[in-house]
């Protein structure tokens, strides 16, 4: 049977997730909701989207949807996707999760107590070049990982509008580059459990009311620490968005570009594997990347199986992201229980 599929939000990403379930086999664009009709009414009309509202609750009202793609600005996160799951419609997020850690726990329980799916778009753990490291880790290894570096910076650019509002977006470079370089992370170490957090956070590019800097610190319970750097309208980054560097027992991997090296315990010598992939990506977050990531969601409803990246990994990116925001205020180490 066919899987109807609604769309919250028709900007940038909005569209990169039509084209993603258009691609799908036995998936049906049925409707799209947005508060400018003009904009709507575009996205209808290139994704060939019948039924158009102008809040997600009419939608919800009308029937006839089965899951809904949320890619509004992320303080409609909460609302959008508590109205979609309790009306037993199965949701995939944009990240940030939420707002906060507390929004994200709700959805969470939202989830559970109605048996539709939740997934949070951690998109990066659906990249080719993200599995071909991770797959590497687990079959030649480069030993028990101690340290990662990553990076969720753009250099010399920044977004505007919503995202450096803090009203409608919670946090700034953070919540919308570091929480890629975080989960990414956190996806290549295996989906440890974050014990503490320390981080120097703030706003020295632009006059707006949230974060374009940031330092975070990461200690996991498995015993890594990971050093991740957020940041808007900088100056250099040492990765492109999501590139993470694992240093390990016997060997080094890394992402963008992408491979290992690691100790010939014969020779003693560091040999390096390449992944084969291409040196500069064009684009860094290709189309592929977000086609794998909603096949996967409609996969996890049609088999009745919890999405991975789902609840539970996005409320512990925001837990991350809210404690290393108490973190630079306070200039203490956080915990996270
Ligand atoms: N995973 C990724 O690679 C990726 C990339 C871009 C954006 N995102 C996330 O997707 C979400 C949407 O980002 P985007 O880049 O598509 O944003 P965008 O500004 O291009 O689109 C936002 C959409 O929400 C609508 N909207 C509804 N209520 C609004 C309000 N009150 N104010 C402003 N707009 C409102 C806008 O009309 C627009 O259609 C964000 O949460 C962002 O963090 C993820």
């Amino acid at each position: 049977m066919s899987l109807k599929i609604a769309f919250t939000g028709t900007g940038y990403i909005s569209k990169v997730h039509a084209q993603a379930a258009q691609a799908l086999p036995d998936v049906e664009l049925v409707a799209v909701v947005n508060h400018r009709p003009d904009s709507m009414q575009a996205f209808a009309q290139q994704f060939g989207i019948s039924r158009q509202y102008a809040t997600i609750s009419d939608m919800l009202a009308a029937g006839g949807v089965d899951a809904v793609v949320i890619s509004t600005p992320n303080a409609l996160h909460a609302p959008e996707t508590l109205a979609a799951l309790n009306a037993g419609v199965h949701v995939i997020v944009e990240k940030p999760m939420a707002l906060n850690a507390d929004e994200a726990r709700h959805m969470l329980v939202a989830s559970e107590k109605s048996g539709a799916k939740l997934m949070v778009a951690h998109c990066w753990r659906f990249d080719a070049e993200v599995l071909w490291l991770k797959k590497q880790l687990e079959t030649s290894g480069i030993g028990k990982i101690f340290r990662t570096k990553g990076y969720g910076v753009h250099v010399n650019w920044g977004p505007s509008g919503w995202f450096a509002q803090a009203k409608l977006a919670g946090g700034g470079a953070l919540a919308d580059m570091g929480i890629h370089a975080i989960d990414t992370a956190r996806f290549l170490l295996g989906d440890p459990r974050p014990v503490s957090v320390y981080a120097k956070i703030g706003t020295y590019y632009k006059d707006f009311d949230v974060d374009d800097t940031g330092i975070i610190i990461v200690n996991w319970d498995n015993g890594a620490t990971s050093y991740i750097e957020s940041g808007w309208w900088q100056p250099h980054a040492d990765g492109a968005e999501a590139s993470t560097q694992l240093y390990g027992q016997s060997g080094f991997g890394q992402l963008f570009p992408t491979y290992t090296r690691i100790l010939n315990p014969q020779t003693q010598q560091p040999e390096t594997h390449e992944s084969g992939f291409p040196a500069v990506r064009d684009p860094h977050c290709p189309q592929s990347m977000y086609d794998a990531q909603l096949a996967y969601f409609v996969d996890c409803i049609r088999h009745n199986q919890t999405p991975v990246p789902g609840g539970a990994e996005g409320l512990l990116n925001m837990q991350i992201v809210d404690a290393a925001y108490a973190s630079s205020q306070s200039g203490k180490v956080v915990e996270i229980l």
